[in-house]
């Protein structure tokens, strides 16, 4: 693996599951594969989960982690080609990637969209330049469009309940049924969750999927090709196994909020509809806004496991980049 921007940098989206729940079973296994080497974590946003789990990964690892904040502790980046640098960026992507590849062997970064320009945000230019400038392998730990170590992840946690918890008999043959709902939010979100988890589910291929939305919620289809798309909440969760809940804002008249209907709230009325269905959410989650209380703190919730599941992704993707024939660090 070269990079880890989204489903497409893995071959086997199988053997790359397989692999982080055997270092969930043992994780120190490969413990000097990331001896002498060190990755640095570059934040533009804020993170919990992702920070520390990829840490954690890396630890497993034996890898040396540094964090940056660029947002607060670095200079301002300047991203667009020819520009004339007379306003508040301080420093250009060319010059700063460059460096920081030098200085790591491994560089994962987090950049949320603007949501304010949609043709920029979808170009993925902040992730795109430091694969261009960087010289050495690059992790996303969420970009303007995509969440990949979180959907990867999150099929983790689904194909491990799905061993743990095999269906009755009776069902054996029938397909599991997974369901993403859009949900309220008080603040217009990135559509990068809900992107990857759509992508993902649909490179997958174990299931059957349905992802049900407000009308003027669509999300790309390049990204959701594949699933069947409804309107009709309830319909939609008619008989889920998995139901994934999250908000996004609007994809087509960019980064709005048109709708924030409470009814699309899960609760237990619209549970009864599903085939008492495990209830994900990548976090972090508005409670009694997005989700409410009787549901997250249900036996039926997985999001704890989930966010601790985070750190085997993380550390199977790592593992790959450090094990692949990437080029030779140049120091000089
Ligand atoms: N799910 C997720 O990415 O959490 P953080 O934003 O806390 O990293």
């Amino acid at each position: 693996m070269k990079n880890f921007i989204s489903v497409k940098d893995v071959l086997n989206i199988n053997a790359l599951v397989t692999k982080a729940l055997a270092y969930k079973a043992n994780p120190f296994a490969d413990r000097h594969l990331g001896q002498g080497k060190r990755i640095g974590l570059l934040f533009l946003n804020p993170s919990l989960r992702t920070r520390l789990s990829t840490q954690v990964a890396a630890s497993n690892l034996g890898m040396e982690t540094i964090v940056f904040n660029v947002d607060k502790e670095g200079w301002a980046l300047e991203f667009e080609e020819g520009a004339i640098m007379s306003g508040n960026t301080v420093e250009h992507i060319k010059d700063a990637a460059p460096i920081l590849g030098k200085y790591f062997d491994v560089l994962a970064l987090r950049s949320f969209p603007s949501l304010k320009n949609r043709e920029e945000d979808y170009s993925e230019m902040f992730i795109q330049q430091f694969i261009k400038y960087a010289g050495v392998p690059i992790i996303s730990l969420e970009s303007a469009t995509l969440h990949p170590l979180q959907s990867l992840t999150d099929i983790i946690t689904i194909q491990e309940h799905m061993i743990l918890a095999p269906p009755p008999l009776e069902e054996v043959g029938r397909r599991s049924k997974i369901v993403l709902t859009w949900a309220p939010h008080i603040k217009p979100l990135p559509q990068c969750v809900a992107n990857s988890f759509a992508q993902w589910v649909n490179a997958w291929g174990k299931a059957d999927f349905v992802i049900t939305h407000p009308k003027d919620y669509e999300l790309s289809e390049q990204f959701t090709k594949g699933a069947t798309i409804t309107n009709n909440q309830n319909e939609a969760l008619q008989n889920a196994d998995y139901v994934y809940v999250k908000n996004w804002s609007t994809y087509t008249d960019y980064g709005k909020i048109y709708d924030n209907d409470p009814n699309w709230m899960l609760n237990e009325t619209k549970m009864s509809l599903t085939n008492n269905a495990k209830v994900m959410h990548c976090l972090p989650v508005r409670r009694n806004v997005e989700l409410s209380d009787e549901i997250l703190d249900s036996k039926n919730s997985l999001v704890t496991t989930q966010a601790g599941n985070r750190v085997w992704a993380a550390q199977a993707v790592l593992s790959e980049i450090l094990a692949s024939p990437n080029p030779s660090k140049e120091w000089a």
